[in-house]
């Protein structure tokens, strides 16, 4: 199958040598560019939840547990009759990454005074499960990993944004080294999607979802998140 080598290992996150961030910098666009997004984040989104990063970092971390365990909840849904090779070893490593970056984005929140809430809502991956043709059996696991994709995509393209334009350096570089792990979960659902039927299929299936995923963003509200929108400002 492959899509084992593609998956990135969980990422420990540290102050990187400047040198590493220089390189970094200006790279962002093309690294925006290499995804398939059909809507690009505009900068006032950044401008908006940087100005209450505390509030972001406690929405990030919810994403983060969400991330967990709807790997878990995959790990369950491997296509009849039986297992592919290796899924439950992926599912399980992705479900690791996501507890990993739960318990660094926790941690940073502490220290800086915050308090993760026990309640978090995120409208946008709400609007997306919506479109997951239920009960259609390969279907229906296609449109799962085709969103879970999705959502690990967007949080990727926004974790670029806030990795480079941050001027909190400490979560810049909280951003900068959470995206490639991001980056590898997307290309892991992906890939499992696609091998799940008839490529024809498949390609209009995914140029549909991610469509529909560019309008549900583009119609969030303004709120400190990650999946947030711009408002009206
Ligand atoms: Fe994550
Ligand atoms: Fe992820």
């Amino acid at each position: 199958m492959g899509v084992a080598a593609s998956l990135v290992r969980p990422t420990h996150w540290k102050a990187r040598p400047l040198v590493l961030e220089s390189l970094f910098m200006g790279m962002g666009n093309a690294l925006r560019n290499a995804l398939p997004l059909r809507y690009g984040t505009p900068h006032m989104w950044m401008e908006l939840v940087l100005r209450a990063p505390l509030l972001l970092l406690n929405d990030h971390a919810h994403l983060e547990k969400k991330a967990a365990t709807n790997a878990l909840e995959l790990l369950g849904r491997w296509p009849d009759p039986t297992p592919p090779d290796q899924w439950v070893q992926i599912m399980t490593a992705v479900a690791r990454d996501e507890c990993e970056h739960l318990a660094i984005v926790t941690r940073l929140l502490a220290r800086r005074g915050g308090r993760l809430t026990k309640y978090h809502r995120n409208p946008y991956a709400t609007a997306l499960r919506r479109n997951v043709r239920l009960g259609r059996g390969t279907e229906e696991l296609m449109d799962r990993l085709f969103v879970s994709a999705l959502i690990e995509a967007r949080s990727c393209e926004r974790f670029l944004l806030l990795g480079e334009y941050s001027p909190d350096q400490e979560l810049a570089n909280l951003y900068r080294s959470l995206h490639a792990s991001e980056a590898g979960h997307y290309r892991v659902f992906v890939d499992l999607a696609k091998d799940l039927g008839p490529a024809s299929g498949v390609e209009a299936r995914w140029s549909e979802l991610l469509d529909l995923e560019a309008a549900i963003i583009a119609q969030q509200p303004q709120y400190p998140g990650m999946h947030s929108g711009v408002g009206n400002e």
